[in-house]
């Protein structure tokens, strides 16, 4: 043996050994279809010898078919055609494997061989499918949501948004507002100041934020308040590999706090009315009786004749003015309550036409239109006649007031049938109510009127009886071109009584 064929029979000792020690099945296959060879791992697996398969078609071998396959099928035909590789994988039962055909090129580049190598892979098939289990469940996770979530890249470009997110920030897929960068997401500046504190250990823990209340600005442009709470992804080696933002809407929460808030306002105005009714009734009956004194000694000196002129226009002044004492102290009573209720079940509607008739003839309601727009419906209250007549007479007199006597007063009655409720709306063109006011006019006393014209009692015995009716009265608007007082009282509905008035029909 010379050296040069000594050394080809090593090399192919060697290549025989690798092809041998390959760890997968392996098969070489020749352009004509037929097998040539097999490695080791082939045998043993498929427990075939060399003379089952050597000199054989492969379609007969592997497939038990009769004719070769289809050349746009056949794995061997395109690797032939491209001498390049070609694999695909294939599910057996409950194993997954891949075949990989590779060329083995003679020395004039023409495809000599095909070896085909079987690999295994039901166990990264598996993960693989684990995988994307996992990935979906996150991903309904997210979309069930009720909060917005946000995941960026380190970038700030936006990977993921939710539904609820793209219904908070308007959809990002859309035309002309799409966001995709997070600074997008939030107004000028706000995005940097947000990574900063996320990144600062001393605010909400490294990596970590919560902000009870914030801005964001949607696709619209719109700013919109939300809480939020963000978090830096780190990857295995610590390192910054997305960030990631929940938010929640505040619209709903900050609707109910401010209702609260009013709610509260209503109580302490109820509170501070209660408190003041208490004290106003005890000084009114303390007054009482010293200005029925007044009034009766008053009285007595101007019987007498040797009057002069001057002392009977004194005591006249004296009259006219501890009368109109007892007229404030008649109010006072009635604001305090002391004074009887006597209420009945009418119709809102006679109530407001009523108290029309009785101040039409005023002199300050000359020059005023008044417009009414009454419901045509049951609207059955269980009221003081008198009592909401002087409520009605009281705003409408305001009303004339914060007109300087020529203008509009709009009365309009309606109601909410399903809560039951009633509705008296009394709107003006005057000049409406400071904000500074708008706190303190149902106060007593509380007037801007010129001194001794007014006594700032009107709505503060207007709210006492509103009160005592189990309604509620305040200001639905206020402005430039006018004020408009609603007034809810609940609605009557007989029960007990005939079908002719409780029918459906009789309510519409
Ligand atoms: N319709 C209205 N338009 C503008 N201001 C009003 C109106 N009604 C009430 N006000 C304000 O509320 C204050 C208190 O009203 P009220 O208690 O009736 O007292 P008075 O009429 O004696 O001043 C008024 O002085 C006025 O400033
Ligand atoms: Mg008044």
């Amino acid at each position: 043996m010379n050296s040069d064929s000594k050394f080809v029979s090593q090399e192919l000792f060697w290549q025989t050994r690798i092809f041998d020690s390959l760890p997968y099945p392996s098969v070489v296959i020749a352009p004509d279809r037929s097998i040539v060879g097999a490695n080791k791992k082939f045998y043993d697996i498929y427990k075939l010898s060399s003379e089952d398969i050597l000199g054989k078609m492969c379609f007969h071998t592997f497939l038990y078919k009769d004719t070769p396959c289809n050349s746009e099928d056949c794995p061997i035909s395109k690797v032939v055609k491209n001498k390049t590789s070609h694999s695909y994988t294939i599910k057996h039962q409950y194993k997954w494997e891949e075949r990989v055909f590779s060329p083995i090129l003679d020395d004039d580049g023409q495809v000599a061989f095909v070896v085909s190598s079987i690999t295994d892979i039901t166990r990264t098939k598996s993960l693989e499918n684990q995988l994307i289990g996992v990935k979906e469940f996150i991903s309904r996770v997210m979309y069930s949501s009720a909060s917005a979530i946000v995941a960026a890249d380190r970038q700030g470009n936006i990977e993921v948004m939710n539904s609820v997110a793209k219904e908070l920030f308007g959809d990002y897929n859309e035309g002309a507002g799409k966001i995709r960068h997070t600074e997008q997401l939030y107004p000028p500046g706000k995005a940097k100041e947000i990574m900063q504190m996320l990144r600062n250990e001393k605010i909400g823990g490294k990596g970590k934020l919560i902000i009870p209340r914030t801005l964001i600005v949607n696709a619209r442009g719109e700013e919109v308040e939300v809480e939020m709470s963000a978090a830096i992804i780190y990857d295995d080696t610590g390192q910054e590999s997305a960030t990631m933002a929940i938010y929640n809407d505040l619209k709903d929460k900050t609707k109910v706090e401010k209702e609260l808030k009013y709610t509260q306002s209503q109580l302490i105005q109820s509170e501070k009315m209660a408190s003041l009714g208490q004290l106003a009734a005890g000084v009114a009956h303390e007054i009482n009786n010293p200005l029925t004194g007044v009034l009766f000694y008053a009285s007595l000196l101007l019987e007498k004749e040797n009057l002069d002129g001057g002392a009977r226009e004194d005591l006249n002044c004296i009259v006219e003015d501890a009368n109109r004492c007892k007229n404030i102290v008649k109010n006072l009573l009635v604001y305090s309550r002391s004074m009887d209720s006597n209420k009945n079940i009418v119709q809102i509607n006679e109530i407001v036409e009523q108290s029309l008739s009785l101040v039409r003839d005023q002199k300050k309601l000359r020059n005023i239109k008044i417009v009414r727009y009454l419901a045509d419906e049951m609207m059955l209250i269980n009221a003081d006649t008198n009592k909401l007549n002087q409520v009605i007479i009281n705003l409408v007199i305001n009303a004339a007031d914060a007109m300087n006597g020529s203008g509009k007063i709009t009365l309009n009655t309606y109601r909410d049938k399903l809560h039951k409720k009633v509705f008296l709306e009394i709107k003006d063109t005057g000049e409406g109510i400071s904000l500074k006011n708008l706190s303190k006019i149902f106060d007593p006393f509380f007037t801007t009127k010129e001194v001794g014209k007014s006594t700032g009692l009107g709505l503060s015995i207007v709210y006492g009886i509103i009160e005592e009716h189990d309604g509620s009265i305040s200001v639905k608007k206020t402005g430039a071109h006018g004020t408009t007082f609603i007034m809810e009282f609940p609605m009557y509905i007989p029960q007990e009584e005939g079908p002719a008035l409780c029918s459906p029909s009789s309510y519409k």
